[in-house]
């Protein structure tokens, strides 16, 4: 890995932002609600998001939708969860195709009931050809279950002798990544306070600039955005070097 362009410069607008979306249940919680109303208005801070991002020319937004932990909440929150995630995905589609989106799903399809599963793969194949801005949804996601697969993935071409050990380096083990091909991101904004990864993308964020917002994701709204990006903007990316 080279020395980035952005080295001792202030960084210029950030090439893939990714955003954990947190604070729904805070929010409907607040206004004595069900969480799920918190969700649903979630799901309409992130279709402006989007808009957002791609009238900025952000190329790659990675949205934190659905982690391997979040299974430990109660069943109905689940259902609601999955249940939002169709509806989102069947009302907004023709839109995200007109605005050039293309959609890319991360995390373990494993555990997801066969119409979602269905219904992101198709999501996928009809965005596939649009470059505008890519949006990945981070659904059933869990890093560090990321990092294990490809490792044993690696392993079993080691195994094979389709590889030798030794030819194991940080290019070759980001390939197995569900992320491959995607640049790490620039900027990571979490919302609602809360000040941790909660397992998104460790290995990708070695180098991310982390800004968190106490507005909760519901209220999140393009003037945050803008405020996280011009954050951003006023850091210096060092990547380990002196000071510029
Ligand atoms: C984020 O909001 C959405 C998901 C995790 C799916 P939360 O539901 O975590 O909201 P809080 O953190 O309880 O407020
Ligand atoms: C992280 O939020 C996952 C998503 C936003 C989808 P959580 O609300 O699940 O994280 P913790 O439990 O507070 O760490
Ligand atoms: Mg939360």
């Amino acid at each position: 890995m080279g020395v980035p362009a952005t080295y001792g410069q202030k960084s210029s607008a950030p090439v893939h932002v990714a955003i954990i979306m947190d604070g729904n249940g805070r929010w409907a919680k607040a206004r004595g609600l069900p969480r799920i109303v918190g969700h649903n208005q979630g799901a309409e801070a992130l279709r402006w998001t989007i808009r957002h991002c791609s009238a900025l020319g952000i190329a790659y937004l990675t949205i934190y939708a659905f982690s391997s932990e979040n299974w430990k909440r109660p069943q109905h929150e689940v259902d609601d969860l999955m249940g939002l995630l169709r509806i989102y995905l069947n009302r907004e589609l023709p839109e995200l195709v007109k605005e050039g989106v293309r959609l890319k799903f991360i995390g373990d399809r494993d555990r997801l009931s066969r119409d979602v599963v269905d219904l992101i793969g198709e999501s996928e194949k009809t965005t596939e050809a649009n470059s505008r801005l890519t949006v990945v949804v981070a659904l059933n996601y869990g890093s560090r279950n990321e990092i294990v697969q490809a490792a044993r993935r690696l392993a079993e071409s080691a195994i094979d002798g389709k590889l030798l050990p030794e030819e194991i380096d940080e290019p070759v083990f980001s390939r197995e990544l569900t992320t491959a091909g995607i640049p790490d991101p620039d900027l990571l904004i979490r919302t609602s306070g809360e000040q941790r990864l909660s397992n998104f993308l460790l290995w990708q964020s070695a180098y991310t600039e982390l800004v968190f917002s106490p507005v909760l994701w519901p209220d999140f709204g393009p003037d945050d955005l803008d405020a996280a990006i011009s954050e951003f903007q006023r850091r210096e990316r060092r990547y380990g070097a002196s000071s510029g």
